[in-house]
């Protein structure tokens, strides 16, 4: 198998090749670059390994490469980068390392390119290729890397119990490359993780996040959340989302599995957007189900009022994973609160009002909703999900109609507390909030028009007939 290099990696792999037989050390490529050249990914990261001293290489190859070129090294992990043009390289010795059982940090020894492969996550990720004058181009391939990159087969070097048990994040990025990948994990790992579950507990949540973020992103996410399911790692650090899973029954009825349905609706999404915050807000849309389930006689499995309880679960579960705790988690909590507004307005005898109102409250992020509520649209009757998303777009209609004559998306009212405080000569107050809110709701009700003029008027008479009450008292 040979990997093609455009002409500035071949440049800096001949350098680095004469520097290191200088310094008579062996160097190769290894790793992500490596795979990802023989799947033909895009990749920018290089990661070299030689026998020695890494951060000597480093220096020696920048140094033949420009005195100015910065060199960023870190003593402990025996690690030095640089940057070349739009590549980012990385070094390190090659190592023999075994972990303690309770840390992630290992004891390191010098070792040679085989050791090191061995230590390595996944026999696709363990491939190297010589940079070395006698054997330049060679590709070294002790673990089978290339039969599994062949077979789209996730294998572990070693034993999996150990290479888990050496750094459990590895369970993660197992999970994560074969959703990226399409990639089949074997039984064997399979097995492994699921008996090796409990030690993610020693990695940090922002190391599982990322892992989680990238499987977020493939084009069918589902698979990822399902193996993580089915492995046991989900309901180690997001309990909330698996007690989505299962199916109650009660008088012969039961209810979707709100898990599985979660995953459908993300991989929708994910179809139509490739925005991370949109697909979190379809991960968390159901969330408040679980805490909400009632049976009521005559009717069935109901869930009210779980889109206002998984606003409320979205920060916490936001502050456990991690993630941003500003501007994204507001927005996911908005579009979970939101979610089941557009289909409410499927229903025959929707007012413009209730348009307005939507409009209003999704503002900016209406497009986004409208693809959560489109994507939410799954059942297993083909007919059922037609005939909703016909009436769907009979409201996406509606909603632009009314959005081009009322202008309320992105809408400040037309009258402002501080325009309110002039003209009555009003300190900051509740009646200042009150008549504000008046106005506001007036022309989201369609009783006055939304513009300046009719605002000024409807507050007036507002103001009017307060007075003429306290008049009459
Ligand atoms: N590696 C490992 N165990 C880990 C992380 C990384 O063995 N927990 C090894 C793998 O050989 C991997 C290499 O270090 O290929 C580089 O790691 P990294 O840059 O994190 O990942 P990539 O494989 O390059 O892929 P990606 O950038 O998609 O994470």
């Amino acid at each position: 198998m040979e990997i093609s290099c455009t002409k500035e990696e071949s440049k800096i792999f001949e350098k680095i090749g004469a520097v290191a037989s200088e310094m008579r050390l062996s160097c190769f490529l290894i790793g992500g670059f490596v795979r990802d050249k023989l799947l033909e990914r895009p990749t920018k990261d290089i990661d070299i390994v030689c026998t020695g001293d890494g951060i000597a290489l480093a220096h020696a190859v920048a140094k033949a490469i420009s005195p100015k070129l910065k060199v960023n090294f870190f003593k402990t992990f025996g690690t030095a980068q640089f940057r070349y043009h739009e590549l980012d390289i990385e070094f390190v010795g090659a190592r023999k390392e075994s972990y303690s059982s309770h840390s992630r940090k290992p004891d390191v020894t010098e070792g040679t390119i085989e050791d090191d492969q061995k230590r390595r996550d996944l026999s696709i990720n363990a491939l190297a290729i010589s940079l070395n004058k006698e054997d330049y181009g060679k590709l070294i391939d002790p673990f089978g890397g290339i039969e599994d990159l062949k077979n789209k087969i996730i294998r572990t070097p070693l034993e999996p119990g150990i290479t888990f048990s050496d750094d459990p994040l590895r369970m993660m990025r197992a999970i994560r490359f074969a959703t990226q990948l399409g990639f089949t994990i074997t039984d064997e790992v399979f097995e492994a993780i699921r008996s090796h579950k409990e030690r993610i507990r020693i990695i940090s949540q922002e190391r599982i996040t990322d892992e989680l973020n990238k499987i977020m992103l493939t084009p069918k996410p589902s698979v990822g959340f399902d193996l993580l399911y089915r492995s046991g790692l989900l309901k180690e650090f997001f309990p909330q989302l698996t007690d989505l899973v299962g199916v109650d029954y009660i008088e012969g009825k039961g209810h979707k599995d709100n898990f599985y349905h979660t995953l459908q609706v993300v991989d929708n999404v994910a179809a139509q957007s490739n925005d991370l915050w949109l697909r979190w807000a379809a991960l968390l849309h159901d969330i408040g189900k679980p805490a909400t389930k009632k049976f009521e006689e005559g009717h069935g499995w109901t869930f009210h009022g779980h889109e206002v309880v998984g606003e409320r679960m979205t920060p916490k579960i936001f502050r456990q994973l991690k993630l941003p705790q500003h501007e994204k988690m507001k927005y996911v909590a908005k579009l979970v609160a939101l979610h089941l507004r557009p289909i409410s307005l499927t229903k025959e005898d929707i007012t413009d009002s209730a348009m307005r109102r939507l409009l209003f409250d999704a503002g900016e992020d209406l497009e986004d909703l409208m693809i959560l509520c489109e994507s939410d649209i799954t059942s297993k009757n083909k007919l059922k999900v037609k005939r909703y998303l016909e009436n769907f777009e009979l409201v996406k209609e509606r909603l632009k109609i009314v959005e081009e004559k009322d202008k309320i998306r992105n809408w400040q009212p037309p009258i402002t507390g501080e325009a309110i405080m002039e003209l009555f000569g009003l300190p900051p107050s509740r009646e200042v909030g009150t008549l504000k809110t008046a106005v506001r709701e007036a022309i989201l009700d369609g009783v006055i028009p939304n513009s300046y003029d009719a605002a000024y008027e409807f507050m007036m008479m507002q103001k009017a007939n307060e007075l003429g009450i306290r008049a009459l008292k």
